[in-house]
């Protein structure tokens, strides 16, 4: 075994001397220190209170900006507003004041951003002004769904909502979620748009962002399990080409009956209307946890840059319920997007974006390689971590189980776990601390995915109360939340039922 003792001793030291990270993040918040502990350090949430969807994503002059569903007034969904924060790295943010509030009981709901260059509008003369699309949502009269447009001069510090709003109103309660962007082929605006209980999304057209025309509907396959929301659709490159293909997105159920996730459709798009070019009848899904919902990417990101996607790391389940104060939600892990084929197919490729990695080496790391595994060995004894990324490369796997143990004490551990026999790569959380604040919490979560040479490649993102799980090149991924109850954060490297060769180790800790 090559264990690195230098990083070892400083790992240890770090535990003695350092407070925890929640302890020096939490000055400035009323609440105390252990109602705060699990807010992570590199995914965002907001300062309090309640939050959902990611609304308009959108990079301008040097900044990207992350609009969210925001709840101004509490803890749980209500009073509908978009909160705002901004970065330059879509992982350190800063919050800025309410984008827009609810008013007059209409509620502002999902929607996007885009930058209007050419004033197409005719609203912002000399500005290059950003108009967020969203639906207003009459939430204490009929319930309607329209959508609405509002424009900022000032890099969406300040906000007008457009005088003649409504700019789509079908007259319908069920109709939201707009996703626009420029579609430069025909030099117009393009919006793709949810009718949720059809099960279908519609696509319009716009020279102005304000006239609408009805081009297409895409709808009635895929997962039907739960109503259709926030979708997208965007151009993503294939690996190691100069093609592309068009994927939509839609948030719907997932494969477990009665949860909400995701799920994408390869395809093409000419302008007007969406045409998947999948056969099979099963759904695709793009996370195989319990916590990835209403994901969208940004728009106007500068040329070059691969799409990037941002996930509510939550499930409507439970949602209401999550046992942190005094904020509640939190988003994914921005993500690059690419395609790549898998064994054959066209599959759609999720990494975590690249500054990422930049921050990760910035952190404490602690490395191995070359080490048999047997059961009963506990190689990560004196580690103890709840914010790191963790890379593992396993080969020459004859064990029917192995993975790690994460948020470990007597008691309790979240386990991320191989299953040869079952083929499944899986996040077990019914032992992860705190979970009876909902009885469909618990539970054991996993992807399909079969091992080629009997190795194993991970990527593990774990930040106090989030584990992503991403395996197969990007094209499975495993998103679940956990509440430990315990402080000691330890871990076990375990192999069950045979052995196997942990051929490299990448632990780096974030303090
Ligand atoms: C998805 C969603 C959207 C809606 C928003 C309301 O989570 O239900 O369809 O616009 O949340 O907060």
């Amino acid at each position: 075994m090559k264990v690195s003792g230098i990083f070892l001793v400083l790992v240890f030291i770090g535990i003695l001397s350092c407070q925890r990270p929640h302890e020096q993040q939490s000055e400035g918040f009323k609440q105390t220190e252990v109602q705060d502990r699990y807010r992570p350090l590199f995914h965002f949430t907001p300062e309090k209170n309640w939050i959902n969807d990611p609304n308009g994503l959108v990079y301008h002059n040097g900044e990207y900006h992350l609009f969210y569903q925001y709840n101004p007034f509490g803890d749980t969904w209500g009073h509908m507003s978009w909160g705002h924060a901004i970065s330059n790295n879509l992982l350190d943010w800063t919050h800025l004041p309410v984008a827009l509030y609810e008013e007059d009981s209409i509620m502002i709901f999902s929607g996007s951003a885009v930058v209007d260059k050419d004033n197409t509008a005719g609203l912002c003369k000399g500005e290059q002004c950003i108009f967020a699309i969203y639906t207003a949502h009459d939430h204490s009269r009929n319930k309607l769904q329209y959508q609405s447009i509002a424009y900022s001069s000032d890099n969406g510090r300040t906000w007008i909502k457009y005088a003649e709003n409504p700019v789509l109103n079908l007259g319908m309660r069920d109709f939201r979620d707009p996703k626009v962007f420029w579609y430069v082929e025909a030099r117009k605006w393009i919006m793709v748009v949810s009718h949720p209980l059809a099960y279908m999304v519609q696509f319009y057209q716009s020279e102005n962002l304000v006239d609408w025309e009805l081009t297409g509907e895409f709808g009635g396959g895929g997962d039907v399990s739960k109503i259709w929301e926030c979708p997208d659709l965007l151009k993503v490159p294939i690996e190691g080409s100069d093609d592309h293909k068009w994927v939509l997105i839609i948030s719907s159920g997932s494969q477990y009956e009665g949860f909400t996730g995701m799920q994408y459709f390869i395809g093409e798009f000419d302008g007007k209307v969406f045409n998947t070019l999948q056969t099979g009848e099963n759904p695709v899904w793009l996370d195989y946890g319990k916590d990835f919902y209403a994901a969208i990417t940004y728009n106007n990101l500068p040329e070059g840059h691969p799409p990037v996607l941002i996930g509510w790391a939550n499930n409507w389940a439970y949602a209401n319920a999550l046992p942190t104060s005094p904020w509640r939600g939190m988003m994914s892990i921005p993500r690059e997007l690419s395609l790549a084929e898998v064994n054959g197919e066209l599959k759609l490729i999720q990494k975590p974006v690249r500054s990422f990695y930049e921050k990760v080496s910035r952190s404490e790391l602690l490395t191995f390689s070359d080490h048999k595994i047997e059961e009963g060995d506990n190689l990560l004894k004196e580690v103890y971590a709840s914010a790191f990324l963790l890379k593992m490369e396993f080969n020459d796997i004859d064990a029917e189980e192995l993975g790690i143990e994460v948020f470990k004490d007597q008691h309790e551990k979240t386990i991320i776990g191989y299953n040869s026999k079952e083929m499944k790569l899986f996040i077990d959380r019914t032992l992860s601390g705190h979970v009876d604040f909902h009885q469909d919490f618990a539970s054991i979560d996993y992807a399909s995915y079969k091992l080629w040479d009997k190795s194993l490649k991970l990527e593990i993102l774990v930040d106090q109360s989030i584990v992503e799980v991403f395996t197969g090149n990007g094209s499975v991924v495993i998103s679940d939340q956990v509440f430990p109850n315990s402080n000691l954060n330890g871990m076990q490297l375990f192999v069950k039922g045979g052995t196997a060769n942990l051929k490299n180790m990448e632990l780096y800790r974030f303090k």
